[in-house]
């Protein structure tokens, strides 16, 4: 046989196996009896997020809405996956069966990529200890003594949005508040006090955009962890570019030694992790001292310092900002409410002084609801997901999830889904009144997650955002801009965070 015929038999081999290996992988769940989406190759179910059609949030929530099943065999690539949609099934694997899905389900590569050592990537014993480490940090008396660090971050962003209003020129908000949030964090989670409102060129807000900017390759460092960990491992997929990495040690390395050095204390999470780091707890009473336990051990090391910041920077500013910009949005497009919250907030005032404090914010219960309501529609994360860890026997059936098996949950689906939720697409923060209060099943929500898993920012998170709104409804009454009067929101295709395709 000569050479060109051994090439062609040898790649024709190579093809037909391929070819049988992909119809093999995608008879997952037909061999196990459950019911599928029928995928495509290469990307399985999420042709469209891949090709940059739609978001990923977008793309999951069509599959939600696709089939009533209690849940649906997917797939990732070429990995099996299931998209879970029966409430009580997402209560049972987040909160009940919690410890057969421990994990998220992210490859990270820690010996390269430093930053990603961090609690949101973590699994086991080891994202246990560090949540017990790192909890007392997010106590609503933390949150009351954090207060004043963030209510003066507020300043600058008065000022810049006092030009617009003198002009009557429109505010692009998303940009505003991403600003505004920045400021919030890098105040609180570094110690250091910037103003990237006024400095536009400002290295966090160079670095945090970076992370979130909706590109092509951030799309692939967001979804290829979670949808193809094998490539993510093998071709060192990071969560932070290397020079983000290492300006975030740096800038910790500085402020810890500027603060030891000159014995300054604040009242922040810097503290609180330079407490961690050297008595090995932070403490849950107001007590904010570093001192060390007498041995120069250190509990947690620079770097692990530095990837807690980094994380409460990256989890805590993009989010914060995608839920102030679409609160502002619905209130702008719903003036009555927009009223409504600004008597509220009158009123709530008016018993505390009139001064602006945790326990006056504490008191704005319709703002509150408004805020609810908004990320019922908008949760800035619309699709999240668990890694089976044990085997797991999904309740009142006979079927088993293998260990490794990807569940996902469509956050936005199941938030917009008339079933749960009449007329989904209104804003309506009544749901949300004292009265209306309802159980997970009845109303099912997962904007920060559920379970001993869920957010530990949800406090701060919420807070920053009331603050911000507050204090600018204070002021101002907001509308739509003309470009957004008659048109329906568009998204990002590429946004791991819920962004518009267009300003706000
Ligand atoms: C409105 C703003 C925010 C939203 C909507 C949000 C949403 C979420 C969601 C959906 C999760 C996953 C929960 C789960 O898997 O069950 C999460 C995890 C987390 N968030 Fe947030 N978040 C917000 C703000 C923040 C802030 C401000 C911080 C910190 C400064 C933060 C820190 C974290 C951390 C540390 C985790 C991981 C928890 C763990 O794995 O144990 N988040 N967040």
């Amino acid at each position: 046989m000569s050479a060109a015929l051994v090439l062609v038999a040898v790649a024709a081999t190579l093809i037909v196996s391929a070819y049988l290996y992909v119809q093999w992988a995608y008879s997952y769940w037909k061999r196990r009896g459950i019911p599928y989406i029928q995928p495509v190759f290469p990307f399985g179910n999420f042709s469209l997020s891949f090709s940059k059609k739609m978001s990923l949030t977008q793309e999951t929530t069509k599959l939600y809405n696709e089939t009533s099943e209690p849940f649906i065999g997917i797939f990732t690539t070429l990995q099996p996956a299931l998209l879970i949609r029966d409430p009580k099934i997402i209560k049972d694997v987040h909160i009940k069966n919690f410890q057969s899905f421990n994990h998220r389900g992210f490859q990270v590569n820690v010996d390269v990529d430093p930053m990603a050592d961090n609690i949101l990537f973590q699994q086991g014993e080891k994202w246990r200890n560090v949540r017990t480490q790192l909890s007392p940090a997010f106590s609503s008396g933390k949150m009351k003594a954090m207060f004043d660090v963030i209510a003066n971050c507020t300043v600058s962003m008065h000022k810049y949005v006092d030009s617009f209003a003198d002009t009557q020129q429109s505010v692009e908000v998303r940009d505003v508040f991403a600003r505004y949030a920045t400021n919030v964090i890098v105040s609180v989670a570094f110690g250091i006090d910037i103003d990237c409102i006024k400095n536009r060129d400002d290295e966090f807000r160079e670095k945090g955009t970076r992370i979130f900017l909706p590109t092509l390759t951030n799309m692939i460092r967001n979804t290829i962890p979670v949808m193809a960990p094998r490539l993510a491992k093998l071709f060192g997929v990071r969560f932070a570019d290397k020079d983000v990495g290492e300006f975030m040690i740096a800038t910790v390395r500085k402020n810890l030694e500027y603060r030891e050095s000159s014995s300054v204390s604040r009242k922040d999470f810097f503290q609180m992790l330079m407490q961690l780091r050297n008595t090995g707890r932070i403490d849950e009473s107001d007590q904010w001292t570093t001192s060390e336990s007498g041995s120069n051990k250190k509990a947690i090391s620079l770097e692990e310092m530095s990837a807690h910041a980094f994380l409460f920077f990256a989890g805590g500013y993009e989010s914060s900002s995608s839920t102030m910009s679409f609160l502002m949005y619905e209130l702008a497009k719903n003036p009555k409410i927009q009223e409504e919250a600004y008597e509220d907030i009158m009123k709530a005032l008016k018993k505390h002084d009139g001064k602006l404090t945790y326990d006056s914010v504490a008191d704005m219960k319709f703002v509150e609801q408004c805020l609810n309501e908004s990320l019922r529609l908008h949760p800035p994360f619309g699709v999240s997901g668990r890694k089976c860890t044990a085997k797991y026997n999904i309740p009142d059936t006979d079927i088993t999830i293998e260990e490794g098996t990807l569940l996902f949950f469509a956050t936005e689906g199941l938030q917009t889904d008339p079933k749960y939720y009449k007329e989904p697409y209104k804003f309506k923060p009544e749901r949300y009144s004292e009265d209306g209060k309802s159980s997970f099943l009845e109303m099912p929500n997962l904007t920060f997650g559920e379970g001993p898993r869920n957010c530990l920012g949800m406090r701060l998170g919420k807070l920053q955002s009331k603050v911000a709104i507050i204090s600018l409804l204070q002021k101002y009454r907001f509308e739509l801009a003309d470009e957004h009067k008659n048109g329906e929101l568009k998204l990002h295709p590429f946004a791991a965070v819920k962004l518009p395709s267009r300003h706000l």
